[in-house]
């Protein structure tokens, strides 16, 4: 049993990550141990842990379980979960309570829990002590290792831990079954080194490692061959790509890099507004593929609260880049994430959040209150903001959000798109979706011909989160 570690996991040193090309092998028996047998996975969290899901999803098939979307069907369940914020912890462990029934009734039934909530001491604690008929539970840093993880399982039938808590190093040449076959995922670094004071993810992650550039645009060449038409360049940071290698090598150069493979459309996330350089600016306004769209998160707008943060910019800072960004890159859409009642937020210090929201107008902002987390500093803070002036607040900011979100659409109106269609949508009947350059959902009506064509779509109505057209 390999349990996480706090102190492991905080740790920084100067060592350089290492690459391992061939660190995820299968032997032929293990190939066999899942004939006949179906997984299920369910997925909480960001795209990176929906990427992680899709290479999760490859190894599986690798020794030969197949997908089924019926829980009841399934002889592997999986929840690849997320740490980020309270909520997903209850609900992970509400579904995992419901699956304590399942596992009685069925008991060759494999139930895992893997993601960064693996790599909370605090919940490897709880599963240890209420929920031990798990069957496995693995970390972020061992999804090359599945297979052995679960052989081992199988063969001592009692729970099996594997989380490292180290910082991480890189593991390339692991599968993909890719959720689309048109926009595709691409991993250009892993962890962070950021440490805002709020968040779990520097610890569930390891720290801020790149890619090297050619395993990135060999991926992105490859997929290009295969036919996808989209990428989005994913990182906690992408902005400090390349940072951490000892080659004088860039996001600016890897953007150019990736825009020249030819693929048609780049996309890429998270953009921390203290990494941004003036070449990226330029790149992403000098090649058409590379998408006019910046996630750019404030968290805040109030200096005070920024520096108890650890965001190391001020407003001022992010007006001016932000300023900058729309003067500099015709188009721009720029949306944001918000934390409200972060320990110490008093109402003008929301209101410097509400008068950046007023000044940038953002196209969209995911926005959340403060969720402490277990070995951050954030949750040792006095926290003095009551649950109902944070909900309070909430609502506040979310009507303004979405005030500014349907008047950015509006401007859409009578205007022509251009949009890949991904594919029916499965909130609107009939309707196919995709999504503009500035990343607006566009719902139209259509035929299932359009599906992986790119096409102009001239708007005919605006909604606060979409938009309607006809494809031209
Ligand atoms: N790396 C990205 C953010 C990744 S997490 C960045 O730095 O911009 C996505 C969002 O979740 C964050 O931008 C933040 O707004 C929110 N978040 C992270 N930790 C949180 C916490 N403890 N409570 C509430 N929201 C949190
Ligand atoms: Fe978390 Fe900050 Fe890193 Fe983003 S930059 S992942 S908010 S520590
Ligand atoms: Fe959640 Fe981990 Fe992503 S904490 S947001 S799944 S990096």
């Amino acid at each position: 049993m390999l349990k996480p570690d706090l102190n492991e996991a905080k740790k920084r040193t100067k060592d350089k990550a290492l690459v391992y090309t061939d660190k995820y092998q299968i032997t032929d028996e293990l190939k066999k141990l899942g004939i006949n047998k179906k997984y299920f996975i369910r997925t909480y969290g960001c795209q990176m842990n929906e990427h992680d899901t899709e290479n999760i999803k490859a190894i599986l098939e690798d020794m030969s379980f197949t997908e089924t979307s019926k829980i009841e069907d399934a002889d592997l369940i999986l929840l690849n979960t997320c740490a980020i914020r309270e909520n997903v912890h209850y609900k992970v462990f509400g579904f995992l309570g419901q699956l304590k029934s399942l596992k009685q009734q069925k008991p060759h039934v494999i139930i895992g829990l893997c993601g960064c909530m693996a790599q909370e001491e605090v919940v490897i604690e709880e599963i240890l002590k209420k929920y031990s008929w798990l069957d496995i539970v693995f970390g972020t840093h061992n999804i090359h290792n599945l297979p052995n993880i679960l052989e081992r399982a199988l063969a001592k039938k009692e729970l099996e831990i594997e989380v490292f808590s180290n910082e991480g190093d890189i593991y390339e040449n692991i599968p993909a079954k890719r959720e689309s076959k048109y926009k595709a995922w691409v991993n250009i670094m892993y962890g962070c080194d950021k440490f805002c004071t709020y968040c779990i993810v520097p610890y569930t992650r390891g720290k801020q490692r790149s890619r090297l550039p050619e395993y990135i645009i060999n991926e992105v060449k490859e997929l290009v061959k295969e036919g996808y038409l989209e990428v989005t360049l994913l990182g906690q940071n992408v902005n400090a790509y390349g940072k951490d290698l000892d080659i004088n090598y860039n996001m600016a150069n890897l953007l150019e890099d990736v825009a020249k493979t030819g693929i048609k459309i780049v996309r890429f996330l998270t953009s921390h507004p203290w990494d941004f350089t003036d070449d990226m600016i330029e790149v992403i306004k000098n090649n058409s593929n590379i998408m006019p769209h910046i996630h750019l998160p404030l968290q805040s707008g109030s200096d005070k609260i920024l520096k108890l943060m650890g965001r190391r910019y001020t407003k001022e800072d992010y007006i001016k880049l932000y300023n900058k960004l729309k003067e500099n890159i015709p188009n721009c859409a720029i949306t944001t994430d918000i934390i409200v009642g972060f320990p110490n937020e008093t109402e003008e210090d929301f209101n410097e959040t509400l008068d950046v929201v007023n000044k940038c107008q953002f196209d969209s902002a995911f926005t959340f209150i403060f969720s402490p987390r277990v070995g951050t500093p954030a949750a040792k803070m006095k926290d003095n903001v009551d649950i109902e002036t944070k909900e309070k607040r909430l609502q506040q900011l979310n009507e303004l959000i979405n005030y500014y979100a349907l008047e950015a659409n509006k401007k859409y109106l009578n205007k022509t798109v251009t949009v890949l269609i991904e594919g029916f949508s499965e909130k609107k009947d009939g309707l196919l979706f995709g999504y503009t350059d500035t990343m607006k959902l566009v719902n139209v009506k259509g035929e299932e011909k359009y599906i992986g064509k790119i096409v102009d779509v001239k708007i005919t109505e605006t909604k606060t989160w979409s938009l309607d057209g006809k494809i031209c």
